[in-house]
């Protein structure tokens, strides 16, 4: 008898996508399928992509012609294409690329096992409606062990914002937030397999509708879970920061003092042109409100740069408000227009000065990290330990502040909080010692 399928995905992207793949591994393997790192030994290959910036679908077409050789010495291999470029290209895919046997968008993935029933009569497969329900009720529960005590869960998806430079309100669709009770199940069934934090994903995750608390409901509901620890929730919109949510982060010990709240632009102009509907000043005293409630808090945030018509002052602006609001942690983008979106329309600004004003930023980005991680030797911090690290003896975890500290330790650590002396600070993570 034949062994098990092989399934090898490609994972491209946000942590939804992450997650995403897991479910999607795990659909598939009610149809006989396992995952592995192989590639050329797949029986079926699945890419799980993303459109956010570049030249997203260029890169997936140019990976797909790299998979001719494999389809060629094994005219069985299913090659599908999943995530955010097969909502945006759809069947386009199909026909710029005939090795692929299947396109799924991120509304579709429950239709997989039913997809399969089209390939084996060797059909090709599409899948890009945008049905309203839940996607993940009809994935099957989550059944295989995790791989750490750390896991994501979607709660959310979509986006109403609309900002100008983004593809999310068009791939993902509109808002929708999963039930407060299948969020829980799910929460309940990962504590019950070993996690103990859980980091809830959302393309606009402050927006969760799905408690009538709003998100911060749900995180106290999730905080009543023994065994589930530490909560953490990423991404999030200014403008849906409200008073309960930050309140929660000054009164919920489970919730984690780090806070992912992208501004995308120090100016006022910009921020208008880019549809954000908050200006500098409103998103400084935002901050400002949130450091009140949780002094501690290390804040993160993402940055465009060369949006169009940014003239020199606007990009000082953003400048400033970095100075301002000191951030340990940052991800900054140099504008690239998405086909479809309203400001794809403008005129952009040259690349040489996009690039380096992109430049600077991160140089003043990476110089707040450093010092906020320096700040940390010589303090005690939790850790979660999640595996091994590369030198003998040691483990990997994450401080409540997402720093990577790696320290000595006994490996039945693993799943374990201890408190560790932070004792230096190197390139990108921390190195501590176990206390008592
Ligand atoms: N160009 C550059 N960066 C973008 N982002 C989203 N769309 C674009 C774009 N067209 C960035 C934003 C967002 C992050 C996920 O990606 O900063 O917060
Ligand atoms: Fe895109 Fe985020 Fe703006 Fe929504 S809020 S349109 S996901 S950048």
């Amino acid at each position: 008898m034949a062994g098990p399928k092989k399934l090898f995905i490609k994972t491209y992207g946000c942590q939804m996508n992450v997650y995403d793949s897991e479910r999607m591994s795990e659909a598939l393997s009610t149809r006989g399928y396992e995952q592995t790192d192989a590639m050329d030994q797949a029986d079926m290959i699945l890419l799980n992509t993303c459109h956010i910036r570049e030249k997203a679908a260029e890169k997936v077409y140019s990976e797909l012609g790299r998979l001719r050789p494999l389809k060629d010495g094994n005219p069985d291999l299913k090659i599908g294409v999943a995530g955010c470029v097969a909502q945006a290209e759809g069947e386009e895919i199909v026909r710029r690329q005939p090795l692929v046997d299947f396109v799924v968008g991120p509304q579709s993935y429950d239709r997989l096992p039913a997809m399969l029933d089209q390939l084996d009569r060797g059909e090709i497969a599409l899948e890009t409606e945008f049905p309203v329900a839940d996607k993940f009720d009809k994935l099957p529960a989550r059944s295989r062990p995790s791989r750490g005590p750390s896991a994501f869960l979607t709660v959310q998806e979509g986006c109403d914002k609309f900002c100008a430079f983004c593809v999310v309100p068009y791939t993902r669709g509109a808002e929708f937030s999963r039930p407060t009770e299948r969020v829980l199940g799910e929460a309940r069934e990962l504590v019950d397999r070993g996690v103990r934090e859980i980091t809830l994903l959302g393309q606009n995750v402050n927006a969760y509708r799905g408690h009538p608390g709003g998100l911060s409901g749900l995180i106290w509901e999730l905080s009543e879970i023994d065994g589930l620890d530490r909560i953490r929730f990423t991404t999030s919109h200014p403008n849906d920061m409200d008073d309960a949510l930050i309140d929660a982060h000054g009164t919920c010990e489970k919730l984690m003092p780090y806070l992912h709240l992208p501004v995308q632009s120090g100016s006022d102009q910009i921020l208008k042109a880019m549809n954000r509907k908050h200006t500098a000043q409103g998103y400084i005293a935002l901050i400002r409100r949130i450091r009140a409630a949780r002094p501690d808090i290390l804040l993160s945030g993402d940055f465009i740069v060369g949006f169009p018509g940014e003239t020199d002052e606007d990009f000082e602006a953003t400048m400033s408000l970095v100075r301002t609001v000191r951030y340990g942690q940052a991800y900054s983008f140099k504008y690239s227009a998405r086909p479809g979106t309203p400001a794809a329309e403008k005129e952009s600004v040259p690349d040489d000065i996009s690039s380096e004003r992109l430049q600077r930023l991160q140089a003043l980005l990476t110089e707040q990290q450093r010092a906020i991680q320096d700040s940390m030797v010589g303090r005690e911090v939790k850790v979660l330990f999640e595996k091994t690290g590369r030198l003998e003896g040691q483990l990997i975890g994450k401080s409540e502040y997402l720093h990577a500290v790696h320290a000595d330790a006994p490996a039945d650590n693993i799943g374990q909080i201890r408190t560790v002396r932070i004792v230096e600070s190197v390139r990108n993570s921390l190195k501590g010692e176990l206390v008592g």
